[in-house]
């Protein structure tokens, strides 16, 4: 019998902290780090650049097949890799977010691409971070993580960011942004935005990213998953 890799899913809607608890935890753990986000991402950016409209199934599954990307681990973080262009930064865009809902809607893209996220469970184990992992991608993980805050408190986050990378951003647009986006995940037909029934979920509205990150560790201890001292 081959041993399960083990993963942990953490799921949840935009500007929850997910990206950020991901890294951490892969970081405490010394484990892989998938990105799925990142994934829709580059596809609707690849869509773009070939001038494909987003919404046709059948061109955007052609795409999806065939995407060579690649996530390079340097000391930045992870890089993003379209063919032998860096695209971390192009698709980190809120335009960017928008072209990753509306492909993501697409069934037969999402089946695309689930193979090539459960090929990245390998050992030592793998944190996982999108919007299906518990429910979809990695139903049997032993850990899932439902990481969620309100949209308000996303918007504010969103809005400090782009601040803080010297983009303007209005904080009205940014909440009815992250409204319609929550909207069209949660309720497409496939892997819609929900927490796995048996996620544990946390709410960071109110708490620090190092508090959201003492919590699931904690978790982690309660599963086995890592012992006390190894974080
Ligand atoms: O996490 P993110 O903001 O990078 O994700 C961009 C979009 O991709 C998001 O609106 C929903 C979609 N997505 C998804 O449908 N399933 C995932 N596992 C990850 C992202």
């Amino acid at each position: 019998m081959s041993l399960a890799v083990p993963v942990i899913c953490v799921d949840g809607p935009g500007g929850a902290g997910k990206g950020t608890l991901s890294q951490r935890l892969a970081q405490s753990l010394q484990w892989h780090l998938l990105d799925s986000g990142a994934l829709y991402r580059i596809l609707g950016f690849a869509c773009r650049q070939l001038a494909i409209s987003l919404s046709d199934e059948g061109r955007v599954v052609a795409v999806a097949r065939e995407l060579d990307v690649r996530f390079v681990t340097n000391e930045a973080g992870v890089s993003v890799f379209l063919g032998d262009k860096d695209v971390s930064l192009s698709i980190r865009t809120e335009e960017g977010g928008r072209d990753a809902s509306q492909v993501a809607v697409l069934p037969a893209v999402r089946e695309a691409l689930l193979c090539r996220q459960q090929e990245l469970a390998v050992f030592p184990g793998l944190v996982a971070d999108g919007r299906d992992m518990g429910t979809v991608v990695f139903p049997s993980a032993p850990l899932k993580i439902f990481l969620t805050a309100s949209a308000e408190v996303r918007a504010q986050r969103r809005f400090h960011q782009l601040q803080g990378q010297g983009q303007g951003g209005s904080l009205p647009r940014l909440l009815a942004d992250i409204e319609e986006r929550d909207k069209r995940d949660e309720s497409r037909s496939v892997s819609p935005l929900v927490p796995a029934e048996d996620a544990a979920v946390i709410d960071s509205s109110e708490l620090s990213p190092d508090a959201v990150l003492d919590a699931a560790l904690k978790l982690a201890v309660d599963r086995g998953l890592m012992s006390e001292t190894s974080g």
